[in-house]
């Protein structure tokens, strides 16, 4: 069990690489490159009434997209967090906690949590917690606390055994982790999301943990951040190692989980490596009911405060507007509809 200390100093490395281009995968993109949009020059869609607001988990929010689980439990994530946590407001969308396994079983962080809830006005927060935690014992009772000092209105579960086995300190056991995914599910009262953390999500896993229940998958594939990479690099290593580029990309993560919905009713999140208007627009054509990003984020953070956020955000779906029109789809809905083909058909 590593120290609080121990916990802070990890946080603050990864928040260090994780502010360069360093860590970012070598030779393995998310694959959005491989799909065109079919253009469709009877558009009678009137671009000004086109409709972003989406409904996360019954709040209407204003865009199909958050802001991925990042940073928590040292000072400097504190100011990171309140600052995503204004512009999220700014921008009426989630936002995602960074781990909050420091704050399990311990209260020192109520007033972080206050905090943050204060700036954070009426959006809805997404905690989050390592699958290596979800498997301890006493996990739930720490999780029922965890949610009410938290404020919370869903829960995600991060799935990084590549991030683990290449860390130093890393847990590598994860025997039991379905089924206490599962026994989360059926205690806990808020909405339970699954995430990766940039190595994806499969849909044979996807199919798994939407049998037991989860609410949504969010894919956090290849081709963005690698979180291998990101421990390969605290080791002493380079990208030339064997599993930097480790990873199922997220468009292919999208299409295959997309498939699932004849058999379950569930939110599909597509994140990893998503770093453009274009990528937000290819992930919804290919049938995501949510867009979400992490180090794209930090980095308009990092070069432009809170604004930086809310313009980045502002001038993605700008691009997914345009696209709309030029696609013929007046709505959300249509636009996951038949919009979007692999660029090989095109010939
Ligand atoms: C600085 C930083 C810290 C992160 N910490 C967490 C975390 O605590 N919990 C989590 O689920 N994911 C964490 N992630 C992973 C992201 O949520 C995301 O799944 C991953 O970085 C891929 O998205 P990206 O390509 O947009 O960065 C972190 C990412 C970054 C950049």
């Amino acid at each position: 069990m590593p120290t609080q200390n121990e916990l802070t100093k990890r946080k603050e490395e990864h928040l260090r690489l994780c502010s360069s281009e360093a860590v970012a995968f070598k030779n393995l993109s998310s694959g959005f490159e491989h799909y065109s949009f079919i253009h469709y020059a009877l558009t009678e869609v009137d671009i000004d009434s086109i409709e972003l607001k989406s409904d996360f988990f019954g709040t209407e929010v204003n865009y199909p997209f958050f802001i991925s689980c990042m940073t928590g439990g040292t000072a400097d994530s504190v100011n990171i967090n309140l600052k995503l946590a204004g512009a999220a407001r700014r921008l009426n969308i989630p936002l995602g906690l960074g781990s909050q396994r420091y704050a399990l079983g311990n209260n020192n962080f109520n007033d972080h949590f206050n905090r943050i809830r204060e700036v954070a006005g009426d959006i809805p927060l997404i905690g989050n917690i390592g699958a290596a935690q979800v498997v301890e014992p006493d996990f739930i009772e720490n999780l029922e606390k965890l949610i009410e000092t938290s404020h919370i209105q869903a829960f995600a579960i991060h799935l990084n055994p590549a991030q683990e086995l290449f860390q130093k300190e890393g847990e590598t056991n994860f025997s039991g982790l379905l089924t206490a995914i599962a026994r989360i599910k059926k205690s806990v009262k808020i909405p339970l999301i699954v995430k990766e953390t940039g190595a994806g999500i499969s849909a044979q896993c996807a199919d798994e943990l939407l049998w037991v229940g989860v609410d949504m998958i969010d894919v956090a594939g290849a081709g963005g951040t690698s979180w291998s990479g990101v421990e390969i690099l605290r080791n002493g290593g380079d990208n030339s190692h064997d599993f930097w580029d480790w990873g199922l990309p997220t468009a292919y993560c999208v299409r295959t989980i997309n498939e699932l919905r004849h058999r379950y009713d569930f939110a599909l999140t597509a994140s990893g490596g998503i770093n453009s208007g274009m990528e937000v627009a290819k992930a919804l054509a290919l049938g995501a009911d949510f867009t979400s990003s992490a180090r794209r984020v930090l980095r308009a953070l990092n070069e432009k405060g809170e604004a930086g956020v809310v313009e980045m955000a502002e001038d993605w779906f700008d691009t997914v507007r345009k696209v709309m029109f030029l696609t013929g789809s007046p709505t959300l809905d249509e636009f996951r509809m038949g919009k979007i083909v692999r660029k090989e058909e095109l010939i």
